[in-house]
């Protein structure tokens, strides 16, 4: 494999086989319903500048890897924002401000979500605070600032900062916009996950008539994961092969899929792959995922830098596509598992395969991307 390989080793930290694995479509809709997906898509679809993300065919790589077709979802397009976490955020605080020109928005965010919030808000003239651990970095900051939001720093990892968001809304009447859900706190998380499943939406149109085998899916709390399964169950015909992968220092999903309940991570280290780092699985989103997910992978962050480049460079596909941290894992999983032929063959990846890939982000951390794809 002359692209990817040239003696690179390719690796994940565990690979794990879902023994409670069912796919349950009505189960699955009673959680997240069409009617709530198309609801979204319906309001998303007529904002300014809207238009579907393009689905890339990474050629090259399929090539090499002797699948059919690989599909890259590429969010780098998605409004001005460069992720897929636009849907989600923006699409809650229309919902949830009813025409209010009088609330204020508030969230807790690793980055990604805030800045959907915010930029939400600034569209309908809302005021917005979003809370940031002190792991977010500056530029990430700076991008909510500049769309309008107080920024509140908050000293501690992420968790520290959803608890300082939730007291300082209590305290202040702030309407909070979590893409967490908790136990009295589903409404908000599934309106976001409603705006994420549109990808889906999207794709079913874009596919024509390939049928996907492979799905593989990014988790940091599950809410895409979720809503992307969700998303299948409306839009396809059959049920592809479901992978959730996540980075090894944070793999809520793959702990709690391994117990069967809900496993809180304690977060050693925190990942480059910073949206996904997250400690512990959603509630809504882990009533989906529990059952319908077949595998589990996680992984180190060894290969994240130079998937971005092979992305940036068009040695994957015919064009350059300008992919964050965040968008390389579903890409390397992908190599990973073809590079094992037991795991290759437990997987049924063959020529037939059509293996769909989302690109969660483009360089939404401009300072970041270009450090990774430099080093
Ligand atoms: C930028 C970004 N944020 C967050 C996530 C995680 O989403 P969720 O927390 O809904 O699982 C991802 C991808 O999984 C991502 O790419």
């Amino acid at each position: 494999m002359t692209i990817i390989s040239n003696g690179h080793l390719w690796k994940y930290s565990e690979f794990l086989e879902n023994k409670k694995f069912s796919f349950d479509k009505n189960k699955i809709l009673n959680l997240l319903s069409k009617k709530d997906i198309e609801e979204a898509y319906s309001s998303i679809s007529n904002w300014k500048n809207y238009s579907p993300t393009p689905l890339i065919e990474l050629h090259k790589l399929s090539k090499e890897l002797n699948l059919n077709k690989i599909f890259y979802k590429d969010e780098s397009k998605r409004f001005d924002l460069k992720s897929f976490k636009a849907l989600g955020g923006a699409y809650a605080v229309e919902k949830i401000s009813k025409g209010n020109k009088d609330i204020v928005v508030a969230t807790a965010t690793a980055g990604n979500h805030g800045r959907s919030v915010a930029w939400g808000a600034r569209r309908l003239n809302l005021k917005c605070k979003i809370f940031i651990s002190e792991f977010v970095s500056d530029s990430r900051g700076k991008a909510m600032t500049n769309l309008g939001a107080d920024v509140i720093k908050v000293k501690g990892n992420y968790e520290k900062s959803l608890i300082e968001c939730i007291k300082q809304s209590t305290e202040n009447n702030w309407q909070i916009v979590q893409d967490v859900a908790w136990k009295d706190y589903t409404i908000v998380p599934k309106l976001t996950m409603a705006g994420y499943a549109t990808m889906m939406k999207e794709i079913a149109d874009q596919i024509k008539r390939d049928q996907i085998t492979h799905i593989i899916l990014q988790a940091g709390v599950g809410g895409m994961a979720a809503a992307m399964i969700a998303g299948i169950a409306g839009y396809l015909d059959n049920v592809p092969i479901t992978m959730v992968v996540e980075p090894d220092s944070a793999a809520c999903v793959l702990e709690s899929i391994k117990t069967g309940k809900i496993e809180k991570i304690d977060i050693k280290r925190e990942s480059l792959m910073g949206g996904m780092s997250c400690g512990e699985v959603s509630l809504v989103p882990w009533q989906i995922i529990k059952n319908s997910v077949k595998y589990c992978i996680s992984l180190p962050d060894d290969d994240i830098g130079k998937t971005m480049k092979l992305l940036g460079n068009a040695s994957l596909s015919n064009e350059s596509i300008i992919a964050g941290e965040n968008s390389a894992p579903g890409i390397i999983s992908l190599i990973a598992s073809c590079e094992n032929e037991k795991i290759k063959e437990k997987l049924k990846l063959t020529k037939d395969s059509n293996i769909l890939l989302i690109g969660c982000e483009g360089d939404t951390d401009e300072e970041m991307y270009q450090k990774l794809i430099n080093q």
